[in-house]
């Protein structure tokens, strides 16, 4: 019984080695340039282009592609027409008219004057900007921050610690230009957001974050002295007083 099982042993090894074992190791004497029967091959080898390997899929030989042309890398706006008339780009269209896609270091693009952060919007903020702002910060930043700035989206109540609340003074006190790294870049804990936010809409929202910390921050001297007596004055018609602003 016990030689049967040795026979068979062997013979199954020999059956097993020689289909998949005998080809290019190089250590054998038997050599094939065939490559190994993969029994489980896991997906060693896939119909793919890695990196910088060549493709004789493309008549240029070349596995890497460059890209087509007019294209906008992801966070960047299109350029604008005049810039697209002069160099010939595909219009793509933008809400925007005073900012467009430079590609370059420039403050608009990087928040940076120089080696410093800058302060100020790069175009003229408008109701539209923090329209726009609002609606931006809402779909990106509220989740975490909160609808005020606070600091208290609906994330912190499913565990997430350490959320920055906007109305520090800190904050307050920090330039538009490096509030503008902040959500391309992110800031310790905090990821970057500049993948899905265009420029124009990053300074929107900055805007609107300047419009939040003044809503929670504000006192009577902000109030145009023509409108403060409805604020902190008796209301003759009903007779009573509304509350000061604080
Ligand atoms: C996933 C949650 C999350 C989202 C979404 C998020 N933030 Fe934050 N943010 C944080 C956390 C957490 C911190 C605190 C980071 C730290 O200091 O560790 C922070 C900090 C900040 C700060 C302060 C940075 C500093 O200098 O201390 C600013 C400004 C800010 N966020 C703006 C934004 C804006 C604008 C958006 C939307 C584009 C946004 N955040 C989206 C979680 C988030």
């Amino acid at each position: 019984m016990v030689r049967y099982f040795l026979f068979l042993l062997v013979l199954i090894t020999i059956l097993v080695v020689s289909i998949a074992g005998l080809r290019d190791y190089s250590f054998l004497p038997h050599k094939t340039k065939r490559p190994p029967i993969e029994i489980f091959p896991d997906m060693v080898r896939q119909p793919k282009v890695k990196a910088q390997a060549p493709s004789d899929f493309y008549a240029d030989g070349r596995g890497a592609r460059s890209h087509v042309d007019g294209t906008v890398p992801v966070g960047y706006s299109a350029p604008e027409a005049s810039v697209q008339a002069s160099e010939g780009v595909a219009t793509m269209g933008s809400p925007y008219s005073v900012v467009v896609f430079s590609g370059k270091q420039d403050y608009a693009d990087t928040g940076k004057i120089g080696t410093n952060w800058g302060n100020g919007l790069p175009f003229t903020a408008t109701l539209a900007t923090l329209e726009r702002g609002r609606e931006r910060y809402q779909i990106q930043c509220a989740v975490c921050h909160g609808a005020t700035g606070a600091g208290n989206g609906i994330a912190t109540k499913y565990g997430l610690v350490g959320v920055a609340s906007l109305h520090q003074q800190r904050l307050r006190d920090m330039t538009d230009g490096e509030i503008y790294n902040t959500i391309v870049n992110g800031k310790n804990t905090m990821l970057g957001y500049g993948a899905g936010i265009q420029v124009p809409d990053r300074w929107a929202i900055v805007a609107y974050i300047r419009a939040l910390q003044l809503s929670q921050n504000a006192t009577i001297n902000d109030v145009p002295v023509t409108e403060r007596a409805a604020l902190t004055g008796t209301n003759a018609a009903s007779g009573t007083t509304a509350p000061p602003k604080p």
